[in-house]
Order: structure tokens, then sequence, then C-alpha cells
């Protein structure tokens, strides 16, 4: 004879009736994930909705029953928006927390909500809708940043500074040219996260726990309500699948890569040695002791905060790596890295936006540093290749030249023409024209290259390319 159902205690586990033990506190604790995971809660109920709706459509529920249950729900998302939510860490997770307090608003039918569902399929779909919503910020904050980044570059048109390689003086360069640089890795960033959006937003619903369900249900139109162009093909990938988390983060990484590389410029560039940029106060911060110090601290950590970014890459992966099919507890650890790194990322973006729009670039220093170095040695060589020299000949000419010039303490141009010519006669007067840092950088006007009139044109594509997308 079957036992009538045990009244719930509060707190009392949805899968308790296997069970004829208390769960051990230390078991609870270790595997409560509800301080992290109730994050996703507004997505859980969206999901929960358009489900509930669907099992209406599909005749699994009636419709008094669903409207209780959207009620219900549509109560609880007040809660949670308010703040007023009564969490509790003994029933797990959010998915749990949320059905718990649906029974206890509406009574015994809101346990019909997890009919042909499993915390495995809505854990995957909870993910992938907060995770779309994520792309979406991101990209809004990558394109605010390349604004920025295309508006100083507008700005500073005519400033040239010294290109590096090895972080050795190479080739002058535009300033504009420099930034967008950057313009370009942001513009990838922006790409591939629009990439991982078409396999982030895939339905899992429906997958049930690894393998189906045996009620009649409408995929099709659950993604339909919540906006999802396709359906998992596959049940059990639909529950073991964390590629799109890992996707993001590895987008993610990648930004907080560029974000590094701009920042480690940075700290360089307001150093006292370079000089490039001065910060204003509100974007730098002092020292407890050393009265002077004015520091670049924004800068420096958009260049440490992508450890943390690439930490939740590797960790995830490792997670992943030895999993057999489908769902396995372990995945329950792709949560707090991946909620950490997107906001890491966000917050990195918005302190950058602030400091690039706030920073005053030093062009006078930028044009004095330009003036030492040889960066025009390789346009002396190429003077006398353009004379037919054969260019290794003319690289090793200037090469000697350039070797006189630091012996003497001088550039280049300030030998005379007769100086020069005891290297090589084809130099003539018309040379020192030829080695002006403004000459060198005006011939540079190959397809991408620093020549103003190829920056121009790199502005407007860049100008465009921003619009266009929006
Ligand atoms: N908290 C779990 C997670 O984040 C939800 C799914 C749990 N499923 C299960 N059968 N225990 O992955």
């Amino acid at each position: 004879m079957s036992q009538p159902p045990r009244p719930r205690r509060k707190g009392a586990k949805p899968w308790a009736g296997r069970f004829r033990e208390r769960i051990h506190p230390a078991v609870e604790r270790f595997t409560a994930s509800v301080h992290f995971d109730r994050r996703l809660a507004p997505y859980d109920i969206q999901g929960s909705l358009a489900h509930a709706r669907m099992l209406a459509k599909c005749g699994v529920l009636t419709r008094r029953e669903a409207e209780a249950i959207l009620g219900g729900l549509r109560a609880i998302q007040r809660e949670v928006e308010r703040g007023t939510f009564p969490w509790d860490p003994a029933l797990e997770d959010v998915h749990m927390n949320i059905e718990a307090r649906l029974v206890r608003k509406i009574g015994p039918v809101g346990g019909k909500l997890h009919t042909a569902r499993s915390r495995n399929d809505q854990v995957a779909l909870d993910l992938r809708l907060y995770l779309r919503e994520q792309i979406q910020v991101l990209r809004r904050q990558l394109r605010d940043f390349q604004d920025v980044l295309l508006t100083a570059a507008r700005a500073h048109q005519e400033v040239i500074l010294p290109g590096y390689t090895h972080l050795q003086r190479a080739q002058p360069v535009l300033l504009a040219h420099h930034l967008l640089a950057y313009f370009e890795m942001f513009q990838r960033d922006r790409e591939r996260l629009a990439g991982c959006l078409e396999r982030v937003n895939v339905l899992p619903l429906g997958a049930g726990a690894l393998a189906g369900t045996t009620f009649p249900i409408d995929p099709h139109f659950v993604a339909e309500l919540l906006g999802f162009p396709r359906i998992a093909a596959n049940s059990l990938d639909a529950v073991a699948d964390r590629d799109f988390a890992a996707e993001f983060l590895a987008c993610a990484a990648l930004v907080m890569m560029h974000c590094s590389r701009l920042g480690e410029e940075l700290v360089l560039w307001a150093s006292a040695e370079f000089g490039f940029v001065a910060l204003p106060d509100a974007l730098a911060t002092g020292s407890s002791m050393m009265p002077q110090k004015k520091n670049p601290d924004v800068a420096e950590l958009a260049r440490g905060k992508a450890g943390r970014v690439y930490g939740a890459l590797v960790g995830l992966l490792t997670v992943l790596k030895g999993l057999p099919m489908s769902y396995n507890r372990d995945l329950q650890e792709d949560k707090e890295g991946l909620f950490d790194a997107a906001d890491t990322t966000q917050t990195t973006l918005v302190a950058l936006t602030a400091l690039l729009t706030g920073i005053r670039f030093q062009p006078d220093r930028m044009r004095a540093a330009a003036a030492g170095g040889y960066l025009n040695a390789t346009d002396a060589a190429d003077y006398l290749a353009a004379k037919r020299l054969p260019f290794r000949q003319a690289h090793e000419l200037v090469g000697r030249l350039v070797r006189h010039c630091v012996d003497r303490g001088c550039p280049i141009e300030a030998l005379t023409l007769e100086e020069l010519r005891e290297f090589s006669p084809l130099f003539d007067r018309d040379v020192f024209e030829y080695l002006a840092v403004e000459a060198c950088v005006a011939r540079r006007a190959s397809p991408g290259g620093t020549g103003p009139a190829a920056v121009r044109r790199a502005l407007q594509d860049a100008a465009r390319r921003l619009k266009a997308e929006w």
C-alpha cells in the first residue's frame, strides 16, 4: 500500500523521496550553489514562464494551472527584483529555491512546473540566457570604447611619435595610426562575440535530464518565446555542452589581453621617462607614503585583471576535459569563473573608456622622441635604393653612417652633404628634405600604412564600420 506523501518540512529537498536520512551538513554546504547561482534568478524565471506557457499550449497543463503558475512566477520575479526573496541555502540552488517558493505561494499545482524538465536542461538554458545578455552588454561597451579611440585618433591626426619594435624606436608613426591599431583589436573582439552569440543562442530546454521527455512538448514554441533561432539537436549534448561558455571566456580573455596591452602602454607612456601622456587627477591614484606620486592604477589594473579572466577560461576547460556524457555535477563549477570574467571584462572596459576619454596626450614629448633614435635610417636606405643601389648594400652603408653619427652624438641630417657623400656619392641636396620626420611619415602611403592620406582613409573606414553594425 502506498503511503500518503509526507508534508514537506521547510528546506526539505524536492528530491527527498528516495532518501531515508537527512543530508550531512558538510555535504549540504559543499554542494550548495545558491549563494552564487541566485544571480541566474531572472533568467530562471524567464525560462520557466516560457516553459509553463508551452506546457499549457501542448495540453500538459490546463489553462487554469498555467495561469496559477505564471502568476506565482511573476510574484516571485517581483520579490527577486525588490531583494525580498527568502533565499534558503538548504534548497541547494536557484532552481529549487524558486520552485519551492512557487509551491509555497500557489500550492501543489506549483509542482507541475517541472513537468518535462530537469535542472540539467534548465541550468543550461539559464546560462545561455545570461550569457546572451552579457554578450550584448560587452559588445555595446566595446563599441563605446572604439568610439573614444576614434575620437582621440581624429583629434591627433598630425601628431608624430616613434613607432617601436622590441620597444626600441623604429620608424615614426602618427598617433592616430597607433590609436587605430587598438580600434582594430577591439573590432575583432566585437566580431568574435557576435560569432559566439550564434552558438550561445541555441535552446537546450526539452532535453530533460539527458534523454528527452515522454511528454508531447514543443521546444520550437519555447524557442520562439525566448528568441532562440535554433534548438539543440541532441539531448545528451544539450545538457553536457558548455562550449558556448568556454568560447565566451576565450572571447573575454582576448578582450582583456587587448586591454592589458593598452594598459601596459599607458603605464609606460605616463612615466617621466616617456611622458607621452598626462593623467588628469580624477583618473589617477596617489601613494599612501610618497606624497609626490600620481599612479596610473587604472591602466595597471586593466593589465592585472587579465589574469583572472584567463584563469576562468583555463578553469572551465579543465572542468570539462574529463567529463563523460552527459550532465555531471562538475558543471556547477562553470558559474563563478564565468560571472567573475563577465564582470571583470565589463568593469575594465568602462574604466579604460573613462581613462582614454580624459587622458591628455603630450604631442611635444612625442615629437621630440621621434626626432632622436635615427627613425629615418630606413628612409636613408630607401633613398639610396630608389637611386638603384641594391637595398642590401644601402642598408649596410646607412648602418655605417648611423654608427658614425652615434659616435658623434648627432642625427643623420646634422651631417653636411660633403660628409654624407663620403659614404655615398648618391646623396644629393634633396636628402635633407627627404629625411625630415614628417616626410618619412608622409611617404608611407601604402594601404594600412601610417601616411596621412592612408590614415585619413582608415579613419573614415573605421567610422563607417562602427556605424554599420548598430
Ligand atoms: N546547480 C546545478 C548546476 O549548476 C543545477 C543542476 C543540478 N542537477 C542535478 N541533477 N544535480 O549545474
